[in-house]
């Protein structure tokens, strides 16, 4: 009886063990399941103490220690909302102004005073095929409505060294880190420099990032990148909006992406991410990233002084008997041919077939059409046109590389550098947008045009992808929600980096060649003074949603989407003057 009595008890105490052991079970379980990862991006650079405060108690982060500007901790799921905080010294704290929605997975890597992650952007509408040869890899590098950061980080005196001297060619090695919303890449070793040519001259720069070549080193397939710096675009959007269209138009180009960028402890601001035309570039874009393509030379355009300042050598093919004058760095060998081509003469040969092919023979479109993928070129010209590019071939023979397509033998045209469009730049609004796309300032100045528009069929399709290309994109209806979800992107980190000190101390044109005075006799011919001092000494910025919508006051950069209005209704207008069509 007692004995039994004593089991029951027994019994009863164990059954209460297992069940309070249960319950304290179900509680551990529900408490691990409770604690989620917070990540977020400080843009402050160096170190500071980050919280996550849940509902509103804080939970400290910490700073990872290969990723430095990124702060990650656990902490409960939230009831209600969550926001980040950072201490700014002793008893004084920022925490975010807006709450962040509760979520019950570990959050994507955000950044601190950015109240999203991943926005949804309109996008534009493919207006012609892509042309035949491309075969682009798909990528993540551009994601479209994210903005990555990217932390450089390295020796500061080296660094300090390169700003310094920005003229100077120096390469600085780097580790960088890239941290995208859901996803994290370091690399390290990385060569760093300053590029560009007269963007060396301002305060912000602009960057080439050249990763090492050893097998899975890339990110997401590419090694060469540029980080633009946005110069001289108070709009933000020359570029992205400029690469949007040439990819809706079909072209082989690179794609445009925001990044944030932080060197060592210091926030550099926001940045355009494109790529570089460089090894790997080439197979990314026409071979579907295949390691054993066999790729062709590819030539870039740099507008080139000769020696001494007098005789320009162009970079606007045309042919020179004086086979030196090639020589002058107007035409720079951007990539080698795999089979070992690494020499002008292919290019040299070109704007001798330029200069002297046949334009009124019956076979003469069959023979341009062997040596160039012309299409490529109309189309290319036709958006230099619409988009008012100052300084692409038609206005400065400028900006543009030839790829010799191994497959076809033919060159590809692709265009680079938009970052003076939309009416930005050196030549006259109002004589890039009379609607009459020949009044373009040097249209017919340059030999590869003048030759082509002596063939009724180039010239017949010239025309036909003006009009195509400004119906179907190159007009406000399809532009305007881009540009709008665009600048509704990046109107924050605008204000941040507008409120950023610079690296550089910049430095005045004159200063260039030794404070030479420019004799008017050399300023080219589709320089438009007035506006070419204008954008030389605009001294004050306009402010974002301006310098997008105008009117800005600004001769050398007049609101993007007045341009585009302008551009777009006098080209219509032009053309139903001229066919009596209506569209
Ligand atoms: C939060 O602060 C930013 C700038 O610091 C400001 O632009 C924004 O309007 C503020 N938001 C709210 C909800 O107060
Ligand atoms: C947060 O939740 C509210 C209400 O459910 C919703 O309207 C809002 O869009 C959410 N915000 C974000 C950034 O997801
Ligand atoms: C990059 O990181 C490696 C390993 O942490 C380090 O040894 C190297 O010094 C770093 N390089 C630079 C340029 O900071
Ligand atoms: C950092 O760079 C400076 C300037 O280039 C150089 O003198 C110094 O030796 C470098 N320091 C290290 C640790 O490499
Ligand atoms: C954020 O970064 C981590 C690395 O710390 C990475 O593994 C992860 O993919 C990113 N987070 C999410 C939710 O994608
Ligand atoms: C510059 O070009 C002009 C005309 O082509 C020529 O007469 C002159 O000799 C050239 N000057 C120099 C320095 O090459
Ligand atoms: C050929 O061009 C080079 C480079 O511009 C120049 O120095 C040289 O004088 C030119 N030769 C002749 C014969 O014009
Ligand atoms: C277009 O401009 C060119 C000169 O740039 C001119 O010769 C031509 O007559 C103009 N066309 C029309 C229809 O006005
Ligand atoms: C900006 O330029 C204007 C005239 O171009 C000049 O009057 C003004 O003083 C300049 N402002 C600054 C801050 O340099
Ligand atoms: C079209 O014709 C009208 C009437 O002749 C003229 O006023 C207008 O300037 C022309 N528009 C363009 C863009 O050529």
């Amino acid at each position: 009886m007692l004995c039994n009595l004593c089991n029951s008890l027994v019994l009863i105490h164990c059954t209460s063990y297992i069940a309070v052991f249960a319950v304290f079970a179900v509680v551990s379980a529900a408490k691990a399941k409770d604690q989620i990862t917070y990540s977020v991006i400080s843009l402050e650079g160096g170190r500071q103490d980050i919280s996550v405060v849940v509902d509103t108690i804080s939970y400290p982060l910490l700073q990872s220690a290969q990723v430095p500007v990124l702060y990650t901790g656990s902490a409960p799921i939230a009831s209600k909302d969550y926001k980040y905080s950072m201490s700014t010294g002793r008893n004084s704290m920022k925490t975010e102004n807006f709450s962040r929605n509760k979520t019950e997975e570990s959050t994507p890597n955000e950044t601190f005073g950015r109240p999203w992650n991943t926005r949804v952007l309109s996008k534009l509408k493919s207006a012609l095929p892509p042309i035949p040869s491309i075969d682009r890899i798909k990528s993540l590098l551009h994601i479209d409505g994210e903005i990555a950061t990217i932390h450089l980080s390295g020796n500061q005196s080296a660094f300090d060294n390169m700003h310094n001297n920005p003229m100077e060619e120096s390469l600085v090695a780097a580790n960088v880190s890239y941290i995208s919303p859901h996803g994290i890449h370091t690399f390290s070793n990385v060569e760093l420099e300053i590029s560009g040519l007269s963007s060396r001259t301002f305060r912000k720069l602009s960057y080439n990032i050249k990763l090492k070549k050893k097998a899975k080193n890339h990110l997401y397939g590419y090694r060469r990148l540029k980080l633009r710096a946005i110069n001289n675009d108070d709009s933000y959007i020359r570029e992205s909006i400029g690469y949007d269209i040439v990819k809706a138009a079909g072209l082989a180009a690179t794609e445009f992406s925001y990044v944030r960028v932080i060197m060592n402890d210091r926030p550099l601001g926001l940045f355009g991410l494109i790529e570089n035309y460089k090894d790997p570039w080439l197979s990314n874009e026409f071979a579907n990233g295949n390691v054993k393509y066999e790729q062709g030379i590819l030539y870039q355009a740099v507008y080139q002084v000769d020696n001494g300042n007098v005789n320009i050598t162009l970079s606007d093919l045309s042919y020179y008997q004086n086979i030196t004058k090639y020589e002058t760095g107007a035409y720079k060998i951007k990539a080698d041919s795999t089979n070992g081509i690494a020499s002008l003469d292919p290019l040299i040969e070109f704007t001798k077939f330029i200069k002297d092919a046949p334009t009124d023979t019956p076979n003469a479109v069959h023979i341009w059409n062997k040596k160039l993928d012309t299409e490529s070129f109309l189309r290319c010209i036709a958006l230099e046109i619409l988009l008012g590019f100052s300084d692409g071939y038609i206005g400065t023979g400028n900006n543009y590389y030839l790829y010799l397509d191994p497959k076809t033998q033919r060159y590809i045209y692709l265009p680079s550098d938009l970052d003076l469009i939309f009416g930005a730049g050196f030549i006259s609004t109002v004589s890039m947008t009379t609607g009459n796309y020949s009044d373009f300032p040097c249209f017919h100045l340059r030999p590869l045009i003048a030759k082509m528009m002596q063939i009724p069929t180039f010239k017949t399709r010239l025309e036909e992808l003006i009009v195509e290309i400004t119906k179907r994109l190159y007009n406000l209806k399809e532009l305007e929600n881009r540009i709008d979800d665009v600048v509704d992107m990046i109107e924050e980190d605008v204000a941040w980096d507008c409120s950023l000190p610079r690296v550089s101390k910049g430095l005045i044109l004159g200063d260039i060649d030794g404070s030479e005075e420019y004799s008017l006799s050399l300023i080219p011919p589709m320089v438009d003074i007035p506006t070419a001092l204008n954008l030389f000494t605009k001294n004050e910025t306009i402010p974002l949603r301006v310098a997008v919508n105008g009117p800005t006051g600004h001769l050398a950069s007049p609101g993007v989407k007045e341009f585009i209005k302008w551009q777009s209704e006098n080209t219509m207008e032009f053309w139903h003057n001229t066919t009596g069509e209506i569209f």
